[in-house]
This record gives structure tokens, sequence and C-alpha cells, in this order.
């Protein structure tokens, strides 16, 4: 028996050439390389140019994943970028991106913060299932570090910048097959406060900063996490030992290392670039997908395992047959 599943065809990313780091925080900021490592795992974060923008780094990303899957821009016929960080607030810069790649069909901008990957991965899922598109590039795209503050040190530290795309395929496949096999996303209005930004369009006119409760973000992480991830895992049929990759969102290496214990994911199987790209927002999941298909770790036939939690909160998990 076959069915129709979005196939991921090829993974492509794009990293900005500036690097920031911890020792060069510390002068900008009261803190230290030391409590830095230790309570993140970051020691470096790459930060766009001036004039460098979300749709500039999701076109480089886009162009990688399509040469990955053998497709030019001319395949695609559905684009949904995951960012917080547009070019600007209209039009969607996933509409920016088309035009720059030559694309058709339909393109719009996803909004779930660090979730959005996840989500727009859940999304595009389903305009291919239901056979509304053919092939999708799925993109988790930020110049976060445009909304920091950078004399707040609870924030500074932790984010970066970067872009990562998946290009999906809708195709019929056997039941052991590859493709998506189960996504779960959530919203939860109520810890909106947690983690936001203090302006907006329509709230004040500006676009503001990112503020976060750190500490209270990282009270729900694990638990909700593990929450999509149990959830997921179970509709698939499969355990926790069946999966190849973790590849989780990349927001602080104790939330990583907790998920994982708590799981009972071993430490060799996780993916984790939170020391070179900090928390990349929407494209830490898509930019270490890419790290570890280019390294040969992801071979085609693994069981890989994305998870992410954001800003709302939000929260989601995907198992993905590559
Ligand atoms: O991607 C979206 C989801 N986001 C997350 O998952 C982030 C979740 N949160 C975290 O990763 C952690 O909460 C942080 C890394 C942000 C903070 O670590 P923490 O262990 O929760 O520290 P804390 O916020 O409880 O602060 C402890 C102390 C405070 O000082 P006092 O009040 O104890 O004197 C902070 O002022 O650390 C201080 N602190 C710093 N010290 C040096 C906060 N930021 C810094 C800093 N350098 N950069």
């Amino acid at each position: 028996m076959t069915e129709t599943r979005s196939v991921v065809a090829g993974v492509g990313s794009f990293l900005p050439e500036r690097i920031l780091t911890n020792a060069e925080l510390s002068t900008m900021v009261d803190t230290s390389d030391e409590w830095i490592r230790e309570r993140t795992g970051i020691t470096e974060r790459r930060v766009a140019a001036e004039g460098e923008t979300t749709s500039d780094i999701s076109v480089k990303a886009a162009k990688a994943a399509l040469d990955a899957a053998g497709m030019t821009g001319a395949d695609i016929d559905l684009i949904v970028l995951a960012t917080t960080t547009p070019d600007y607030t209209f039009p969607a810069t996933a509409t920016q991106v088309q035009a720059q790649l030559g694309a058709g069909g339909a393109a719009f901008d996803l909004q779930a913060v660090c979730s959005g990957f996840v989500f727009a991965l859940a999304t595009a899922d389903n305009f291919l299932v239901r056979g509304q598109a053919q092939n999708a590039l799925v993109i988790g795209a930020e110049t976060i570090t445009r909304l920091i503050d950078w004399e707040d040190r609870g924030t500074c530290v932790l984010f970066g910048d970067g872009a990562g795309a998946v290009v999906l395929s809708a195709r019929e496949v056997e039941e052991d097959g590859p493709g998506i096999l189960r996504t779960y996303i959530r919203s939860d209005g109520q810890f909106r406060t947690l983690l936001q930004t203090d302006g907006g369009p329509s709230a004040t006119g500006t676009v503001g900063h990112l503020r976060m409760q750190g500490n209270q973000v990282f009270r729900h992480a694990v638990n909700k996490i593990a929450e999509a991830i149990e959830t997921v895992i179970e509709r698939a049929g499969v355990t926790a030992a069946d999966i190849d990759w973790f590849v989780p969102h990349q927001a602080n290496q104790r939330i990583l290392d907790s998920v994982a214990n708590k799981l009972g994911i071993p430490p060799e199987r996780v993916v984790t670039t939170v020391a070179t790209h900090g928390n990349t927002s929407a494209a830490s999941v898509p930019l270490a997908m890419d790290v570890a298909v280019k390294d040969g770790r992801i071979k085609p036939g693994d069981l890989v395992l994305v998870e992410a939690l954001g800003g709302g909160f939000t929260w989601g998990a995907a198992l993905i047959r590559v």
C-alpha cells in the first residue's frame, strides 16, 4: 500500500559572516565567557551585516536546498517562510524570496517565533498531502539580532542570525518509505508575556525589543517539549529507541540535555549547534539539520525527530524519515 507523503528532497543553510564572540560581548555588558558557556553552552553567534536582510539570507539557504534537491526555483509552487524578523511589515518576506527564486504558486510568512520552522513544516505538509502543491520550500530565517537590546545581558548573549531551508516534495511512497510521518503543534497564549517584543506595528508603531523572562521560559520548556515529542512518537507508532537523530531547537544546551535525558535519547544521537550558532529562533532546526546532513550523520532512511518551543508560547515536534 502506498500513500502520499511530504518527502525531504534537499536541505540547505546560510550563516552571515560576522562572528560575535562571548569575549566581545563581555566588553559590551556585565557578563563573562564563563557565565555564558556554563548557563547556555554558547561560545559565539553570527550577526547579519548592515543591509543584509532576512530575505537575503533566506534566498541563499533556499538556493543551497534547491541545489541539494536538483531543482530550481521554477519547480517550487509553495514557500512557507517562518520568521519573526521580516524585511518589512508587509509584504511577506516569502514573496521577496519567491520573486528572487522565480518560484510560482503561493508564498507566505508564518509567525511562531522559535517554533516557526516546526509550524511551517506542519503547514507545508498539509498542503502537499492534500495535493495543493507539488514542491514546497520551508524556510526558517532570522535577523533576530535586530530585535536585541544590546544593554540587556539577559538576552543579548543568547541570540544569533541565520537561515535554513528544506525542499519538500509530494510523493507516493510505501508505508515504510521516506517522508514526514507526524507533526504536532501547540500554542498557549496565557504565557505570551514571558517572551515577547515590547513593540509592534499596531500596538506602538515601532518594532520593539525582545524581552524574555528566561528562567520562567526555561521552567516550561522541558515539559512542553517532552509532551510534544511523546505525542509524535506515540502517534507514529515508534519508540525513542527508533530515533536515529534528534535535532532540537537550539535555545540552550541545558534544555537540550534535559529533554534528551528525560526521553532516554543518548547524547551521541543529539545534533547540537548552539555552541557556534546561538539561538537563531526559527532558523535553528534547519540550520542544525543541514550541518548533520553535510557532515554525513543524517543519511537516507534515518528517522529524524525535530522540536521547538518559542514565544506565545508555541511549541511542537515532527518525525521525519529522510
Ligand atoms: O528560544 C526560545 C526559548 N527560549 C529559551 O528556551 C530560553 C530559556 N532560558 C534560558 O536559557 C535561561 O533561563 C537563561 C540562559 C536565559 C538564563 O539562565 P538562568 O540560569 O535561568 O539564569 P537567571 O535568569 O535565573 O539569572 C541568574 C543570574 C541573575 O543574577 P542574580 O539575580 O542571581 O544576581 C541574572 O541577573 O544570572 C544573571 N545573569 C547574567 N549574569 C552574567 C543573567 N544574564 C547574565 C549574563 N551574564 N549574560
